[in-house]
């Protein structure tokens, strides 16, 4: 592992912008190569992640390379002072790899081999497909690995999904293996007895299939987590040869996020995967301009994400690939309105993005990918509307360069656990079918998130193998699977002083998905003195409330019915037969409290709860309020606060600096006052950390 510290890439002073440049397609037109290097000047880029699916172009028949065409594109980015984030090629491979190694080729869950075709699509147990990405990993690394411009590699392109064929079957018995030692510890946590689905013998596990076996949790889960634990054995395999031949290029994958529900793609533990890589980085691709809900509300979403992705390493990170205008394969790709593309990059380097970088540096001009978005368009023009927003983006960003490395200094964390996730999404009970979205865990803990992101105070989206006690308040809603291991870890974080706040779901199963005896957790009931008795699933139309501050909040969904036993009641249910019982709790624990809150609700009652806690905890230290759909991010270094004030909405706002603060972009100084906000408009301010709060 690279000490991020320490290597080149923080040489580099420059925010990166600039996007994936696939000049492989392109090896026929000389004269784009050509004005791809004049265009990337004019578009003020600086950095391109380079060869993500150039293997046929590299090696064109086993063991038959070409460099030469990379060698020129690499020299000519150096020539205008570019960087390369050069990438391993194995997110696509060649025709003659398929078809002289079928075994590369994956068996779906219904035990199907695939045929050639698409991308992401290797077995990542075969030694075949191992062998071969060493090889030419090892190539790469060789020839490219003292070129100054190499600022990074970019291995593979968005891992994920998984195999089912002989070998990926083998790995999996030899990993439960390791993890049970024998079949019947395995049989025990996989409560298979349950339709008399005990196993006599390891070999006669397979892994979960529609045609076969679907209802053991505990296979299901440990599917996942073999699935992910492969990938990243694969991930492994693919640097080895790169950390030893170039031990001083920082490694960064590129890691995906589903805006629209929102939560990070759930087919692999990132929380795992973060600790092998030397710097993180996302796909980021929310729908801008849709027809079901704010610019607003989709900006706290992508904000959650971003600070999810910044949370896992607690270091700002990249974010690879976005659009600079509208993607191929969303519902509808409408294209950004004026203004937003600088708003949209904004809003990741707000929450921590040292970079802004695109799909795709130019338009393909055949294939799937020919009408999604590009800073250069089929037109070669740098006149259109696109071009220009990329090149203001590029122009903003190289005035703001110290803001690279500074971070986000919250005192909040939201608890995302994706184990929690699969189990949730299995579980059937509550509502409905088994997908993520069924009972709304990533949507819930976004909502209780935006009740700060409303209020601009920095927020952490934190996994639970995090040390939790740098935090005045974490919130962990729907911790459905509570092992011993995290009861004891949020005992111990309450215990001496934080505070924790929980909701319906909590303490219901263990890490196998198997439910706690005896009811709710002992410990549990220790730190939040209550005991979940029931809990009530309502129909869509269903309406409780609770009653809590005088006030009449609405609660759907889920309400969970307890008892306290020692917490004190702050809240009750209006409704229904648990009407008057216990909604809303708090318990002091050692030196901490512990609160609950037993139903769903809307975003008043989130609000109304955690403004006691940002008084009472002085979480609000903004020196810019504004009006709603304004959102005033900070990052910070040693000697500055840099805030950004972003106008999420189509209307223009005003905003209100309490103190004189430079406007980066304007280069202007702007006195204590009322400023008005054009629609969708930015502003980056600095201000000396000495006068702030
Ligand atoms: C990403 C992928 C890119 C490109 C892009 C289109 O998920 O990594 O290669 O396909 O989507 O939006």
């Amino acid at each position: 592992m690279i000490n991020p510290i320490a290597s080149k890439y923080n040489n580099e002073q420059r925010l990166l912008h600039g996007g994936d440049y696939n000049p492989d397609q392109w090896l026929n037109y000389p004269e784009i190569l050509a004005d791809d290097i004049e265009l990337m000047q004019k578009a003020h880029t600086n950095t391109f992640s380079v060869s993500i699916f150039a293997w046929s172009a590299l090696e064109s028949t086993e063991g038959n390379f070409h460099f030469d065409w990379l060698d020129k594109i690499i020299e000519n980015i150096a020539k205008i002072d570019g960087n390369v984030i050069l990438a391993t090629p194995s997110g696509a491979r060649p025709a003659w790899l398929s078809a002289s190694y079928p075994e590369v080729l994956r068996v779906n869950a219904r035990r199907e081999r695939m045929l050639h075709g698409g991308r992401h699509n290797h077995c990542f147990s075969s030694p075949v497909y191992r062998e071969k990405v060493e090889i030419i990993n090892t190539k790469l690394a060789e020839r490219y690995g003292n070129y100054p411009s190499l600022l990074m590699w970019h291995i593979s392109n968005e891992y994920g999904g998984e195999c089912h064929c002989p070998l990926c079957q083998e790995n999996f018995r030899n990993w439960l293996k390791v993890k049970y030692g024998d079949i019947n510890t395995l049989n025990h946590a996989y409560w298979s007895a349950f339709w008399s689905h005990t196993y006599n013998d390891f070999s006669q596990v397979e892994s979960p299939s529609p045609i076969g076996e679907s209802g053991l949790h505990g296979l299901t889960l440990d599917w996942k987590r073999f699935v992910s634990d492969q990938t990243i054995n694969f991930y492994r395999h693919e640097i080895a040869p790169l950390r030893k031949i170039t031990p001083n290029i920082p490694i960064t994958t590129n890691f995906m996020g589903e805006v629209t529900n929102p939560h990070p793609f759930a087919g692999l533990d990132y929380a795992k995967f973060a600790k092998e890589v030397d710097i993180i980085s996302w796909d980021a691709y929310p729908r801008w301009h849709n027809d079901y809900e704010t610019t607003e509300f989709l900006a706290s979403k992508l904000a959650f994400l971003n600070d999810y992705f910044r949370t896992l390493k607690d270091i700002p990170f990249l974010v690879l690939e976005s659009t600079p205008s509208m993607v191929n394969w969303h519902p509808v790709n409408k294209a950004k309105r004026p203004g937003m593309h600088m708003l949209s990059s904004m809003a990741c380097i707000a929450h921590g993005s040292d970079s802004m970088m695109y799909f795709q540096w130019r338009k393909s001009r055949g294939s799937s990918e020919k009408l999604h978005g590009a800073v250069v368009d089929h037109d070669n023009s740098a006149e259109n509307r696109v071009f220009k927003d990329v090149a203001a983006v590029g122009q903003a960003l190289e005035k703001i360069p110290e803001i690279k490395g500074s971070k986000t200094p919250a005192k909040v964390a939201v608890l995302y656990d994706v184990e929690n996730l699969w189990a949730l999404s299995d579980a059937q009970g509550y509502h409905g079918g088994m997908d993520y979205n069924d009972k709304k865990y990533p949507q819930t803990l976004h909502a209780h998130y935006r009740a700060f992101w409303k209020r601009d105070i920095p927020i952490d989206v934190v996994t639970k193998d995090k040390n939790l006690t740098k935090y005045d308040l974490v919130i962990a809603p729907m911790l459905y699977m509570t092992s011993e291991e995290t009861m004891e870890k949020l005992a111990v974080y309450v215990e001496g002083g934080g505070r924790l706040v929980s909701t319906y779901m909590l303490g219901v199963a263990n890490e196998n998905d198997l439910v706690h005896l005896g009811g709710f957790p002992q410990k549990l009931r220790d730190v939040f003195g209550i005991r979940i008795v029931e809990t009530d699933t309502l129909y869509p139309k269903d309406r409780n409330a609770i009653m809590w501050g005088g006030k009449q909040y609405e609660a759907f969904d889920y309400c969970a019915i307890i008892e306290t036993c020692g917490a004190r009641t702050l809240g009750t249910y209006a409704d229904d037969f648990y009407s008057r019982t216990p909604a809303v709790t708090m318990n002091g624990y050692g030196e901490g409290f512990a609160h609950f809150i037993g139903a769903r609700t809307n975003e008043d009652f989130l609000d109304d709860f955690y403004n006691i806690f940002i008084e009472k905890l002085g979480l609000s230290c903004s020196l810019i309020s504004a009006q709603d759909g304004v959102s005033v991010q900070m990052r910070e270094n040693g000697e500055n606060i840099y805030y950004f004030a972003m106008n999420f909405t189509e209307k223009g706002r005003q905003m209100t600096l309490e103190t004189e603060m430079q406007d980066m972009l304007s280069g202007k100084m702007l006195q204590s006052g009322i400023y008005d906000m054009k629609p969708y408009g930015v502003h980056i301010f600095k201000n000396n950390k000495l006068k702030g709060c």
